[in-house]
């Protein structure tokens, strides 16, 4: 059950800590928590994740429990540095490597094979794992603090109910998860998220690299920072990625792709793009960056202001322009 959206936080209910200032000293006691086997929603340069221990399967499988996912998702555990693939991954192709050393911390997620310690319920019984260094200052505190204490990598997949919008602010992991948690997790608020988009999944498994998700470190990038292309060829579910299933990063209200808005409906669109009388403008970026970053959070003010449908222009655009195009056909596709 995917619950209402449209509802606001009643901040007087809420169960698990809402952390609004980090610190030294709350990020430590997010990292025991995590320890402890609670859940930690946290910023990254992306979305919001929901953290947890990824070696504890308790608390790996309170994550699907709390975001109503089905059992056997593959999920991304995420690490302080490059120096911390070997514990996980094995057989690491150079260009991996090398994308590794160029993008890592950044939103980029790399499929390795995986080593002992990435279990079945990591890995939803693949033989690969998913390995992301994050960018967000308060992400890597937790997570070189959460090593500090013993722990290996920190689950996490975006904070969100299952096949809703991720969230890219705080406010927004307690919209959506509030209810769900308990008194000992917590959410740790780092502001807006700046790229505002998932990561690049990039399966590194065989000879050549393949992008399984768009994002920021786009195509152009990858072949360039590498010095060849990657593979294009499409092998529906050979890894179980992201984005099969029909309805993903989809509000309640009904996204439309370059179809003109009528009066009451939401618009996203390039801020060269007029409003016409009586739509509701929610969005009017003026670069593909500003696009990928305001996109969720429009989609979540569609939901809390009621509007029922919305129309995107979508932007035109290599790079993070197939990014945004990915998001926005899957938003649309119900
Ligand atoms: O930007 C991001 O990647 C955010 C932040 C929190 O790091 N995380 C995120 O996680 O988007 P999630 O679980 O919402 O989306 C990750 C997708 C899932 O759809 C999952 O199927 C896929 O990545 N994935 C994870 N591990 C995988 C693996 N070993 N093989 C194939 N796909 C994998
Ligand atoms: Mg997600």
């Amino acid at each position: 059950m995917i619950r209402s959206r449209s509802k606001p936080v009643k901040w007087d209910d809420l169960r698990m800590e809402f952390i609004s200032k980090c610190t030294a000293d709350t990020i430590s006691n997010a990292a025991q928590a995590l320890i402890n086997g609670h859940l930690v929603a946290f910023p990254t340069e992306t979305v919001y994740g929901l953290g947890a221990d990824a070696t504890n399967e308790k608390a790996v499988s309170r994550i699907y429990s709390v975001k109503g996912r089905p059992l056997g998702h593959p999920l991304i555990v995420h690490i302080s540095s490059i120096n911390k693939v070997d514990q996980w991954a094995t057989d690491i192709p150079d260009y991996a490597i090398k994308l590794a050393r160029e993008f890592w911390p950044g939103p980029m997620t790399l499929i390795l094979p995986r080593k002992e310690i990435a279990k079945d319920f990591i890995t939803g019984g693949q033989n690969n794992v998913g390995l992301r260094v994050p960018a967000q200052p308060i992400a890597l505190s937790l997570l070189k603090k959460f090593e500090e204490l013993g722990g290996q990598g920190i689950a996490a997949p975006s904070a969100n109910r299952f096949g809703a919008v991720s969230p890219t602010t705080a406010n927004a992991v307690s919209e959506e998860l509030a209810e769900y948690l308990d008194s000992e997790d917590l959410v740790l608020d780092g502001g807006q998220c700046l790229v505002g988009i998932e990561s690049t999944i990039i399966d590194c498994t065989s000879t050549l690299p393949k992008i399984l998700r768009p994002g920021a470190i786009t195509e152009e990038l990858i072949e360039s920072a590498l010095s060849l292309k990657t593979d294009k060829k499409i092998e529906p579910n050979v890894i179980r990625a992201p984005g099969i299933l029909d309805s993903h990063y989809a509000p309640k209200a009904e996204i439309f792709l370059n179809k003109e808005a009528e009066k009451g409906d939401g618009l996203i669109a390039l801020a060269t793009i007029q409003t016409p009388p009586g739509v509701i403008r929610l969005s009017s970026p003026k670069t593909l960056e500003q696009f990928a970053r305001d996109l969720y959070a429009a989609f979540r003010s569609a939901d809390n202001q009621g509007i029922k449908k919305v129309s995107v222009i979508t932007p035109n655009g290599e790079g993070l322009g197939t990014a945004i195009r990915d998001r926005l056909g899957k938003a649309s596709n119900r």
